[in-house]
């Protein structure tokens, strides 16, 4: 017999009064000497299907192994059910057990653990309502961010993960080597000697695909990348992975304000579809965890960007009469504390800043003609702060080439990015939009661990 997907049988009406055959986890066993009630969750959704096992049919030895966590085929009809809390259940025929999960020593055996403790067992925290949601929700968005560049004619490009160029600047990159650490090889200075190493340089996990973009995008017009992007700060904080994904769609022919029109639309989109399409799963984290999460959605979704430039908004935050842990001027880089004022007290709305100024932005961003801002956007979000960062491009070679002399950026590692400038350059703009925490707004989870299943963060990669 065909299995049945437990999601299946409550949007299939026509199998009620039908044998269906189901397999999944038990998540409880109740009842007494006459019958017995098994909750069985097979992932496909946040519902559990209700089995009763009718005691004459079946001996207490033979469900003894039927405890939370253990893994079962059920055959049996599909009734209407006349118990509160499900439209339907399934009247027992035939129990198999597949695996035991002895309640000593299972992890899960109770209900309602704190997400600090179910971070330590990340291993089995999918099993949880909490998490199965949320991974749901996660795997929505991916398809809905996919499915957005498709409709409007983006390729999908894939950048290296292994680089040797560090886009943001930042310098904080995890080092990719062969080398024996023990036994490093030297040149006559006594510095490393890379040409031994596995690339004949030093090499690291990147920071962002945006500079491979570039190439694909002055190729191909419109690209996305969707990938892993790794990220060696020591940030402990509630937003920052230190492997996270990141979507980078980068255009040509496309100036600051198409860019930011581009975003909007983008995590809109997002954000309709997931409502759209894993909705039970997002009111249910909204009942569990976070009352204003489905308004708090639609407003995004149905009102207007707030668009300003850094300069108006420092002043914004200047006259409030606020006291921040870090002083604001002209010139600060904004702290998650300054960007959440402006979107959650000032306006009340998601805020696009641009025209940064260039010295707290990276080199290759288009340079205003005031000669100290550069046409950079963030995409300010209520409850997460920065969820997009990106720009138009410096796109004029003697420009960029200062920019980078400026900056001290080596020059022979950069001529394949200047080739764009060099022969047949345009306009271009794009940004990178952090998928977990896209996630984390989605799902109204407030710590980014949550949000992906298997968290790097500093001192923390077990799982
Ligand atoms: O602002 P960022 O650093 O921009 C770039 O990397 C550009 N190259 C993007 C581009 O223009 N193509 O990062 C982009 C986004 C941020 O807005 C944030 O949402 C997310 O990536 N992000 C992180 N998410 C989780 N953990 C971290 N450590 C993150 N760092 C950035
Ligand atoms: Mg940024």
């Amino acid at each position: 017999m065909e299995r049945t997907i437990i999601k299946d049988i409550f949007t299939h009406p026509e199998l009620l009064g039908q044998e269906i055959e189901v397999k999944g986890w038990t998540r409880t066993r109740r009842g007494n000497k006459y019958v017995q009630f098994v909750a069985l969750n097979d992932g496909s959704t946040i519902r559990n299907i209700q089995i009763v096992l009718d005691m004459a049919r079946f001996t207490d030895e033979q469900l003894k192994p039927v405890t939370t966590g253990s893994s079962l085929r059920v055959r049996g009809k599909l009734v209407e059910s006349m118990g509160k809390g499900q439209t339907c259940e399934i009247q027992a025929d035939e129990i198999e057990i597949y695996g035991t999960a002895d309640p000593e020593t299972y992890p899960l055996q109770k209900k309602g653990h704190t997400l600090e403790y179910l971070r330590e067992k990340a291993h089995l925290r999918p099993r949880t309502n909490t998490f199965g949601a949320v991974l749901r929700v996660r795997s929505t968005l991916a398809f809905a961010i996919h499915k957005f560049f498709n409709e409007r004619g983006f390729v999908y490009l894939n950048t290296p993960l292994i680089t040797a160029s560090d886009c943001e600047g930042a310098g904080a990159m995890f080092q990719v080597t062969t080398l024996d650490l023990n036994n490093l090889p030297k040149d006559e200075n006594d510095r490393v000697d890379y040409s031994t190493d596995f690339f004949g340089k030093p090499t690291a996990l990147t920071v962002s695909g945006q500079l491979e973009g570039e190439l694909g995008a002055t190729a191909l017009g419109a690209i996305y990348t969707f990938g892993p992007t790794f990220r060696a700060e020591n940030s402990n904080t509630p937003r920052h992975l230190s492997e996270f994904w990141m979507i980078e769609p980068e255009v040509s022919f496309l100036d600051i304000d198409g860019n930011m029109d581009l975003a909007e639309d983008f995590v809109k989109y997002c954000i309709g579809y997931a409502l759209e399409n894993s909705r039970e799963d997002i009111e249910w984290l909204a009942e569990m965890y976070d009352k204003d999460l489905i308004s708090r959605l639609e407003f995004v979704l149905h009102n207007d960007f707030v668009r300003l430039t850094y300069t108006e908004g420092v002043k914004i935050l200047e006259e409030s009469g606020h006291k921040f842990d870090f002083p604001i001027y002209w010139g600060a880089d904004l702290q998650s504390e300054h960007e959440r004022y402006l979107v959650e007290k000032h306006f009340k709305k998601p805020v696009i800043l641009t025209g940064y100024p260039k010295e707290i932005k990276a080199f290759y961003m288009k340079q205003n003609e005031d000669g100290k801002t550069v046409r950079a956007m963030d995409v300010l979000f209520p409850k997460i702060g920065e969820i997009i960062g990106g720009s138009e491009r410096e796109e004029n070679l003697d420009k960029l080439q200062q920019r980078i002399d400026e900056l001290g950026i080596p020059m022979k590692d950069m001529w394949w990015y200047l080739d764009t400038r060099r022969f047949g350059t345009v306009p271009h703009s794009g940004f990178g939009l952090g998928f977990e925490r896209l996630v984390l707004f989605v799902t109204g989870m407030t710590n980014i661990r949550d949000v992906i299943p298997f968290p790097r963060t500093p001192g923390n990669a077990e799982f």
